[in-house]
């Protein structure tokens, strides 16, 4: 049967741990994996900008010997030029996977229902599993010698703590789940009536029953930051929320990455984002380009994994 990848919540840490040590391999040969997808052809079907997932999708497909498709917002007009069904059960005649970019999440859940073929979710607004798996992969490299016994990335995520400052949105929830099925602590910190989505909290503190891992959730930035190994922010206003950032930038505006926020932090904390960062309002320049900084080892682990993600779907015949 078709596997899609939706949202983290799906995926078993079995499954999470077995992507990391693909994507290990795959980092480390690339060259020994360049056709293993010969033949097949991805579809890029994107609704919103993108230049992370898009470039390394359509890169990693490449390298891995097959081809992707780029649909653009105009092209493909989800929903209004044809139903979201109809266009999943076309591409499906054609291609062997689909990247879907959509805003609401139901649209990720139609097309991955009538597609005969994986379906990725490559950003909704509930979520971006692609990006947070890659988040964790990259945590686990920078720290791997706190737990150089194991061989597995992913076991040595437990034990740390990811502080996420800023608004409860699909990155943060992704995160949310991610943290719970590797056991690493989170504390996430938002602005009062921006924290994330209830449900999502509550599904991933039932993961977290099984891994060990501790999510709390807060409206202060300085208690979530204090001790944390990882310091994580994303945008204030996310894709289809622009007309209010004005009205954000003040709510939000204690809720930016900058070295006094940093003051608690434990020693060698990393800082992630996800990016496209807006230098000046989540987090400043300094805080960007300083040696903490891992958001563009960050950006190139988007492929990595997300190469491990392909090889695992849609290898399958
Ligand atoms: N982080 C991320 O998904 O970037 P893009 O929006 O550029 O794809
Ligand atoms: N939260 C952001 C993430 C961009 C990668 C957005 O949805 O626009």
């Amino acid at each position: 049967m078709k596997k899609d990848l939706l949202s983290i919540k799906d995926l078993t840490t079995k499954e999470i741990e077995e992507m990391f040590d693909l994507a290990v391999k795959l980092k480390r040969n690339k060259s020994k994996f360049n056709k293993v997808l010969a033949g097949k052809t991805l579809a890029l079907i994107f609704q919103k900008p993108s230049n992370r997932t898009r470039v390394s999708f359509e890169v990693g497909m490449y390298q891995l010997g097959g081809n992707s498709i780029y649909l653009s917002p105009g092209e493909i007009n989800l929903g209004v030029r044809e139903a979201v069904k109809d266009v999943a059960k076309t591409i499906s005649r054609y291609v062997d996977g689909i990247v879907l970019r959509t805003f609401e999440h139901k649209n990720c859940l139609e097309m991955a229902a009538a597609a005969g073929v994986p379906v990725i979710n490559g950003l909704s607004d509930f979520s971006h599993p692609c990006q947070a798996l890659a988040d964790l992969f990259t945590i686990g490299e920078k720290f791997a010698r706190l737990n150089p016994a194991s061989h597995k990335l992913g076991s040595k995520l437990k034990g740390l703590t990811l502080a996420y400052v800023g608004d409860g949105n699909n990155v943060c929830n992704s995160l949310l789940f991610a943290a719970a099925k590797t056991g690493m602590n989170i504390a996430v910190a938002t602005p009062d009536g921006y924290a994330p989505d209830g449900q999502v909290v509550k599904d991933a503190k039932e993961a977290a029953k099984e891994t060990g891992s501790q999510i709390r959730i807060t409206q202060d930035p300085l208690s979530a930051v204090n001790g944390a190994n990882v310091v994580y922010t994303d945008v204030w206003a996310s894709m289809g929320q622009e007309e209010e950032i004005g009205k954000r930038k003040i709510i939000f505006k204690d809720f930016q990455i900058n070295a006094r926020l940093l003051t608690n932090a434990a020693t060698g904390v990393i800082l992630m984002h996800c990016l496209p960062a807006h230098r000046g309002e989540e987090i400043t320049d300094e805080m960007m380009d300083s040696k903490n900084s891992v958001v563009f080892d960050q950006a190139e682990n988007r492929m990595h994994v997300q190469k491990a993600i392909l090889i695992k779907l849609l290898s399958k015949d």
